[in-house]
């Protein structure tokens, strides 16, 4: 059963939400106040690198069934069931600013001639549902009656369309019955659970999920020094937890720790969240402050290896926050970076997919075409992102071009007795 859906705000959640949605035979118009985004969407180009969304947003705009449009009100007019996929960003206290949600209920309630269902998909604070159904019963003149529905999205960048495509799970938060049969037609193609709750209940799965995962990274980050200190090798120690079925192997990777737009955001946003509700989340802040430790450590390992940083040639290969996106948001070779530039370190770096947006976050860093040339005659090599290009790296040769064969892994990418076999100093992380 096809349903006439719109989506508004065109961003990672949005942008490929509306493309599955149509590829599995909604009938999706996506809409931006960002004009100058939605005429390059509608010319087939897409403002992300994210892998097969490109051919995907295309495929289904030639078919019909995925259209791009500035106006909030015809999308809105024109569809049943509304999607809110607008941006939730921090504010400087680490609470998150709801305006454009808000902004966005207002423009449904004004646009409103019939009955609608209205969806936030954008990760919100628990109670935000509540929120949107008063704003939209507020500004609506004609009382027309609209059911909110809470469905967060879990998609990971990098591979979120295979994410959403094949979801765990959807989960479905509902003030009553009317809405369900709807979202569960909408989502019946993906072949998942549909698990059906209240409005607050799903919105809290998604702060539980988050940051769950991130207590699984600073976990493994904190093991890391822990092994650093004793000799052993947490890369061995993680396999050895993940191989235990209630423990399980993702999100146990140690190194930098985690950044991009959702996991340092939603940490933030939860602890302040459950401070406004009377509850101090204290075991979060703790994830909080080994996940910024990382990065100090990292930066000492880099000391006590090079000693003087100035006027060093440093090569950095991987800037994105995670591979197989162009996405910079607090990604940690930025922090790295700049401490390193601060001492009086040249800095050649190079990244499959993110210089373009690197160079509106730094300045005075050397672009190279390839790693190789980011490498040549540098005084060390520091990998902040574990791209598959760089595990395919002739690690010879990039021996013999380095004026000096140090190699400071953050991402533990490469094996260890292999690199000193090669003639490297080579320091990772947790091993
Ligand atoms: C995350 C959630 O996974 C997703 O469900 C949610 O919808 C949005 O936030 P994303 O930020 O795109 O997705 O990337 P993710 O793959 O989760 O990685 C987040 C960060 O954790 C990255 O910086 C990554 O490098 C780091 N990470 C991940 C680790 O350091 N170790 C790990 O084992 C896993």
């Amino acid at each position: 059963m096809s349903t006439r859906i719109c989506i508004i705000g065109t961003g990672y959640v949005g942008l490929v939400t509306g493309a599955c949605f149509a590829e599995v035979g909604h009938q999706v118009v996506c809409v931006d106040n960002d004009l100058p985004k939605v005429a390059l969407l509608r010319s087939g180009g897409i403002p992300i690198y994210e892998p097969s969304l490109e051919e995907m947003v295309q495929r289904n705009t030639a078919a019909g069934r995925l259209r791009f449009s500035g106006d909030i009100a015809e999308g809105v007019r024109a569809s049943e069931v509304i999607f809110i996929a607008v941006p939730t960003p921090p504010r400087a206290d680490g609470s998150v600013d709801m305006s454009y949600v808000e902004r966005v209920a207002r423009e449904i309630a004004g646009a409103i001639t019939e009955h609608k269902i209205v969806v936030d998909k954008s990760t919100v604070p628990v109670k935000t549902g509540e929120r949107v159904a008063g704003t939209i019963r507020r500004y609506n003149k004609g009382k027309i009656e609209v059911d909110v529905v809470s469905n967060p999205e879990f998609l990971r960048e990098g591979c979120a369309v295979q994410d959403l495509m094949h979801p765990d799970r959807i989960v479905v938060g509902v003030a009553s019955e009317r809405p369900v049969a709807t979202m569960k037609a909408i989502y019946e193609p993906f072949k998942a659970p549909i698990i059906v709750t209240d409005i607050n209940s799903a919105e809290m799965i998604k702060h539980a999920c988050n940051s769950f995962l991130a207590l699984k990274i600073s976990y493994a980050n904190a093991l890391a020094a822990i092994c650093e200190a004793s000799g052993a090798n947490v890369e061995d120690v993680v396999h050895g937890m993940g191989l235990d079925k209630r423990i399980g192997r993702a999100f146990l990777n140690a190194g930098l720790g985690y950044g991009g737009s959702c996991f340092p955001k939603d940490i933030s946003a939860f602890i302040q969240i459950a401070h406004e509700l009377g509850c101090e989340f204290d075991l979060l802040k703790e994830v909080q402050r080994i996940n910024a430790s990382q990065i100090e450590r990292f930066l000492k390992k880099i000391h006590d290896t090079v000693w003087i940083v100035k006027d060093k040639t440093i090569a950095v290969l991987g800037l994105a926050f995670k591979p197989n996106t162009d996405d910079m948001r607090s990604a940690p070779s930025l922090d790295i970076i700049r401490a390193l530039q601060k001492e009086g370190a040249r800095i050649r770096a190079y990244d499959p997919k993110s210089m373009e947006k690197a160079k509106e976050h730094l300045t005075g860093v050397e672009y190279c075409a390839d790693p190789y040339a980011a490498a040549k005659d540098a005084d060390a090599l520091v990998l902040c992102t574990e791209w598959d290009e760089f595990r395919q790296l002739d690690l010879a040769k990039l021996r013999s071009i380095m004026a000096q064969p140090i190699i400071l892994d953050g991402r533990n990418l490469f094996d260890p007795a292999k690199m000193k076999q090669l003639g490297f100093t080579y320091k990772s992380v947790g091993r």
